[in-house]
């Protein structure tokens, strides 16, 4: 009984969602129509049940999945009209060229004693808005290239598409990631998987200290959920813009570049590691976890609905 609650709960959230997004009359009228079957099923499940009642419900159930699934097929498979692939995506995406330096969740200051202000600011302030206005000048220079049909230049372009994109992505994910209200062991899903992985949170941690420990260059040392393997993982990348051709989600970085630390600890990369756990920000790599592996069921239901 609880399955089909917690179903239909779902579905309800589902014809919700539906019903925000912009419809046509008749859509409108069928996701009206599945609202009040949810409603008259739920009234049903609260009532004791014989056997029967309860096989017909399963029956109405996946009638009504069968006409969500051909819903759906009809709305995202059949072939778009011109130009309404773009305009879709104008009103999801960031423009071409539009990207901006996002705000600090807090004060400059607020990482003290472990990362000063004045290297907040310049790392924030100087080194990530050149990465901002470097991805948008790739994306223009792309852009303009693809009109005037002239690629002479795309592999200068396509590497700071790269090293620019990898760097402001890179960089949201790490002002995130810290909080003056960080520190401690993670909790719930994030622990079980790294228990999981790598036996334990100080065996995670001395891995990931000593891969930022000993990358090269402009590195990141970068926990990452895979979903192909299905578990976490610790990488290095040596030069950041490569990660952006890895088919795998960032969940915790690191940046052991020096404008990240050199001010306050000189050449002592290794302290400068050993106190940045102090603010990391768990709940927020937790929430990274958890939005990854959505994503990834989303991939196995679409796997499992093309090779039906
Ligand atoms: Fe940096």
């Amino acid at each position: 009984m609880e399955k089909y609650l917690e179903y239909l709960q779902q579905a309800k959230k589902w014809c919700d969602e539906l019903l925000r997004m912009p419809q046509e009359a008749g859509q409108m009228v069928l996701i009206e129509r599945w609202k009040a079957k949810i409603n008259e099923i739920n009234d049903r499940l609260a009532k004791d049940l014989e056997r029967d009642e309860v096989l017909e419900i399963d029956r109405e159930l996946q009638a009504l999945n069968e006409e969500w699934q051909h819903f759906y097929r009809e709305m995202y498979d059949k072939p778009k009209e011109a130009g309404e692939e773009e305009r879709e995506e104008a009103s999801t995406a960031v423009p071409i060229g539009g990207h901006k330096l996002p705000r600090l969740p807090y004060a400059y200051d607020a990482l003290e004693p472990y990362i000063d202000e004045t290297t907040m600011r310049l790392h924030h302030q100087k080194h990530h808005q050149s990465y901002v206005d470097g991805l948008n000048k790739a994306e223009k220079e792309l852009a303009k290239a693809r009109r005037a049909n002239d690629f002479a230049l795309v592999k200068h372009w396509e590497r700071e598409l790269a090293f620019n994109g990898a760097g402001h992505y890179l960089h949201s994910i790490f002002w995130r990631i810290m909080n003056p209200r960080g520190g401690g062991k993670p909790t719930g899903e994030l622990e079980k998987e790294i228990n999981r992985t790598f036996g334990g949170f100080s065996a995670f941690k001395e891995h990931f200290s000593k891969a930022a420990e000993n990358v090269e260059g402009g590195g990141w040392a970068i926990l990452v959920w895979s979903p192909q393997a299905g578990r976490l993982e610790v990488l290095q990348a040596e030069k950041h813009q490569n990660l952006s051709q890895w088919d795998v989600v960032p969940l915790l970085a690191l940046d052991v570049w020096e404008h990240a630390y050199y001010l306050k600890y000189h050449n002592k990369r290794a302290d400068y590691i050993k106190n940045w756990w102090n603010v990391v920000h768990w709940e927020e790599v937790n929430r990274r976890l958890r939005e990854a592996k959505r994503r990834e069921r989303v991939e196995d239901l679409k796997q499992s609905e093309d090779s039906k």
